[in-house]
């Protein structure tokens, strides 16, 4: 069973979007995966997602209110196989926690798992409007539908 960890800035925004679309996905297609988020910051430990991303999401048919959020551990780097960021300034975060090079080869940018080597990012909403929010979820779950295909 592969366990894949999404990590992004707060936990608020996009990993967890991320991680309940790929949970709706795993229900959907019954698939064989171990899924979690994290954010690189504490400013958000134990709060639900953003409104904004849980309304957002809702309209979508992808239901976040029961997730929580949580700090990237550098035990993560043990726990999970694959370690899947949302930007370039978080993979800097998480790779200048990394310990070795089998702890660093796990962390990707998630966008390239879907369309490799474009170095594209998700884009963060939370300074944005609702459009941001819809065109995020947009983007998380065309990527994720592509990303499944490997299970
Ligand atoms: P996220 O978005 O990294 O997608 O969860 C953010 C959420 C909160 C903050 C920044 C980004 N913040 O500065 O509080």
């Amino acid at each position: 069973m592969q366990k894949i960890l999404f990590v992004c800035l707060g936990n608020i925004c996009r990993s967890p979007l991320a991680e309940g679309i790929l949970l709706h996905l795993k229900e959907k297609h019954d698939l064989q995966l171990e899924i979690d988020s994290a954010g690189t910051s504490n400013y958000h430990i134990g709060e639900a997602p953003d409104r904004r991303t849980i309304a957002n999401a809702k309209k979508n048919g992808v239901d976040l209110s029961f997730l929580r959020a949580r700090q990237f551990h550098e035990n993560d780097f043990d726990a999970f196989d694959k370690i899947l960021v949302m930007d370039k300034s978080n993979f800097t975060n998480v790779i200048s926690l990394a310990k070795n090079e089998d702890h660093k080869n796990k962390v990707s940018l998630f966008l390239n798992t879907a369309y490799p080597n474009t170095n594209m990012e998700v884009p963060d909403p939370y300074h944005g409007t609702e459009k941001d929010f819809e065109d995020v979820f947009q983007l998380v779950y065309k990527a994720s539908e592509i990303f499944i295909k490997q299970f």
